[in-house]
């Protein structure tokens, strides 16, 4: 039987329905991702973007196939017509038996497709990035990612969380001045790009209540580690009568709603991954909490010679959060190495109402995020310290002097939660077009 659609052609299916097809004679657009010849049978694997799946042509069955088939070269554009049928021994169960095609574009002979079916180095795949987003890991990654930006989306909404955005030419900076990229802005004004939405999602929270952005945002980072990318999304809610415990609540929520997304959603990208899903499953509230003294008494343990006042950097946060299953909050952070805007604890103000969250498997975090302080004066005073242009924060100074709230909010990378849920070994493989240190091609 085919599938034949009002217009009297066949259906076109996508390679991921084609178990819904099975015994039928069908159409599919896609790309010729490798060919096995074997005498007079021809073995092709096409892909379509939503999977791949393996084809049989036999020469006396079907000679017009065989011969526009036979030699086509990888990556060649194609459309098939044939009839699926289960096959335990193909990738994804079926297969389909070429009986016509059509040739939209064959790559020619002389300038084959770069990337072979075999390993090459990361460097020369990261200047084939454009091709490279075509093999199935990639596309599996990239799947990931949107069901990741899916599932947080309708978890934040579910939550009462109003969808906002931030700008991305600012006027100063957010989170420190030494990761700032300077814009030459019209007429030598001089800006800069976003290097978090936080302080504009503030403004809107007094305005509409609870809010979140979710955009790209900067930051010069001089740092070649498998963690850092010169541009990144971040999910950034902002709440306002909101105090650290419910925000960092809020965390834990929208990160085990991500994973159980994934988990439910893209379990066959899980697959082509090779990912442990089972350390995924364990992924649900309650997280486990420990305030930093104590992480410092646990890396003390641990013979790392950590003290009241250092950052945590990888190394550190990669020995708290191998004692735990899931991601750990780490909060009251010292004030002294933590963001100018965050609200001191009042019984102890040398710690600030601040927490991260670190991944498991040594990812690193993946949130931070602070109760904001909400008083005039000590905003004002925290502004001089860090020595930050009062001129350009008055528009934030006025949101303490209008009716001002407690309120808190935090910022969820999106790559370093997609790169741990996909278990890749650099978050560059976890964003379409990454920008590092030394790369902005292609
Ligand atoms: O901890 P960060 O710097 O926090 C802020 O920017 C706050 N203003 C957010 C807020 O409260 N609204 O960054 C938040 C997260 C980090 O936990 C990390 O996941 C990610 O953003 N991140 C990066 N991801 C990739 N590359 C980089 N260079 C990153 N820097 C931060
Ligand atoms: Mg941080």
């Amino acid at each position: 039987m085919s599938v034949v659609n009002e217009t009297g052609q066949m259906t076109t299916i996508s390679i991921e329905q084609a178990g819904k097809y099975d015994g039928q004679e069908v159409t599919l657009k896609g790309w010729l991702y490798n060919l096995r010849e074997s005498g007079k049978l021809l073995f092709p694997i096409f892909r379509d973007g939503t999977g791949i799946i393996q084809g049989v042509c036999a020469l006396q069955e079907n000679p017009e196939a065989f011969e526009s088939l036979k030699g086509l070269t990888q990556e060649s554009s194609v459309i098939v017509t044939g009839k699926i049928r289960a096959e335990k021994r193909a990738p994804g169960g079926y297969e389909i038996g070429v009986s016509k095609i059509q040739i939209v574009q064959k790559v020619p002979e002389s300038t084959p497709f770069p990337i072979q079916l075999k390993e090459h180095g990361v460097d020369f795949l990261l200047d084939q990035r454009h091709l490279w987003i075509r093999t199935p890991r990639q596309a599996a990654i990239l799947r990931i990612r949107a069901e990741a930006i899916r599932a947080a989306r309708e978890f934040m909404d579910g939550q009462g969380y109003t969808l906002t955005d931030a700008p991305m030419f600012t006027p100063a900076a957010c989170e420190g001045t030494s990761t700032l990229f300077e814009v030459n802005y019209i007429d030598d004004q001089k800006a800069y790009l976003t290097q978090s939405g936080q302080l504009y999602a503030e403004a809107i929270a007094m305005a509409l209540g609870k809010v979140y952005t979710f955009g790209p945002t900067f930051r010069a980072e001089k740092s070649k580690t498998r963690r850092h990318l010169t541009e990144f999304w971040m999910l950034e809610p902002e709440a306002a009568y909101v105090e650290i415990d419910e925000i960092m609540a809020l965390g834990e929520g929208l990160v085990s709603a991500i994973v159980q997304g994934v988990l439910k959603n893209k379990s066959r990208e899980l697959e082509t991954l090779k990912r442990d899903t089972t350390k995924l499953e364990k992924v649900k509230p309650p997280f486990p909490r420990i305030s930093y003294e104590d992480a410092v008494a646990v890396l003390n343990k641990n013979g790392n010679p950590a003290k009241f006042g250092d950052d945590f950097g990888g190394d550190e946060e990669t020995i708290i959060s191998s004692s735990f299953d899931r991601p750990v909050l780490i909060h009251h952070y010292p004030t002294s190495i933590k963001a100018f805007y965050m609200q001191p604890d009042a019984q102890r103000p040398e710690l600030a109402l601040a927490f991260d969250m670190i991944a498991p498997e040594g990812y690193g975090e993946i949130i931070g995020g602070s109760q904001r302080i909400h008083d005039y004066d000590l905003l004002l005073k925290r502004l001089h310290e860090h020595k930050l242009p009062e001129e350009s924060f008055q528009w934030y100074l006025d949101l303490r002097r209008y009716g001002s709230v407690p309120h808190s909010g935090f910022g969820m990378g999106l790559e370093r939660t997609v790169a741990w849920i996909c278990g890749t070994e650099h978050i560059r493989e976890v964003i379409p077009f990454p920008r590092m240190i030394y790369r902005v091609y292609p």
